[in-house]
């Protein structure tokens, strides 16, 4: 089976468009959007594209690439105090000068759509979350329309980062599977992605999971985006040779990212609600 991400989110897009005409309501997200690396131009215009299809607000703030973290703390703090904001994303990675971490925290959680600040990371893991990060919240809600329970199940997510691995498993132990994280020092690999009914890749290698490493019957989500030596673009799964051993797959394109920039959009509308509702937890 095959996990259409695609239909998936314009589904839940066209699904959350009637619920902001319903409500009422504006939202506005403000991307930021620092020097001029192709692939980050690229998905925050999706962003936007996104949000105007929804019928949510947007504005984008581009910065040099030369600037200070400085710079972009007196950025955030702008939109972090400006009431017609309703959720501010800052693009990563920063370059190299900028303190990522910094950055990250200097975000007012109530307007962090992207869910990495520590509060909401520290509420995810607590099993409050408030805002989750958008692309593990996706591949659970792909997960929920193809009725896969993760209840009781294996998962194994490969890699450990704040953006992805961490919080893909924070997901899933909430959602009651039993969670491995692997990571690049990890020994034996196979022999632990092989048990698992779940498998998520976030590796960031490209064709990095191969059939060997797959048990049959297995969900393989593949959360990469990568461009193999001949510059096509390809996940971090194998798709050829892993479709015929898995029982559920993502493709990429069409799997994954998608439902981060759905989600992403349903992030900022909850945002929203909650600026003029007050917090709903
Ligand atoms: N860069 C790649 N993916 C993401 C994402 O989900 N959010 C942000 N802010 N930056 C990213």
């Amino acid at each position: 089976m095959i996990l259409d991400g695609k239909k998936t989110s314009e589904k839940r897009l066209a699904l959350l468009a009637e619920k902001i005409e319903e409500t009422g309501l504006y939202p506005r997200l403000a991307t930021v959007l620092i020097g001029e690396d192709p692939a980050s131009q690229l998905y925050v215009k999706m962003k936007h594209k996104a949000c105007e299809q929804v019928g949510i607000g947007s504005i984008g703030i581009e910065l040099d690439a030369g600037v200070s973290t400085q710079d972009v703390l007196d950025a955030v703090h702008r939109l972090n105090d400006d009431p017609m904001i309703s959720g501010i994303l800052v693009q990563l990675p920063l370059p190299r000068q900028v303190d990522t971490h910094t950055v990250i925290e200097a975000v007012d959680p109530i307007k962090d759509v992207d869910g990495f600040h520590p509060t909401n990371l520290g509420r995810l893991f607590s099993g409050l979350p408030l805002f989750s990060p958008c692309t593990p919240l996706g591949v659970m809600r792909l997960l929920s329309e193809y009725k896969i329970d993760p209840a009781g199940k294996n998962a194994v997510v490969i890699g450990r980062s704040i953006e992805v691995g961490r919080p893909m498993a924070a997901l899933l132990t909430n959602a009651d599977a039993t969670v491995t994280i692997a990571h690049s020092k990890t020994v034996d690999l196979a022999s632990i992605t092989q048990k698992a009914e779940i498998l998520v890749a976030a590796v960031g290698r490209p064709r990095f999971v191969t059939s060997e490493m797959v048990g049959w019957g297995a969900t393989v989500i593949d959360i990469g985006t990568n461009y193999d030596e001949d510059g096509k673009l390809c996940g971090d799964v194998d798709f050829a040779m892993v479709e015929t051993k898995a029982g559920a797959i993502t493709p990429v394109p069409g799997g994954v990212g998608p439902m981060t920039i759905a989600t992403l959009m349903e992030n900022t509308f909850a945002a929203e609600k909650m600026r003029s509702c007050g917090p709903l937890v």
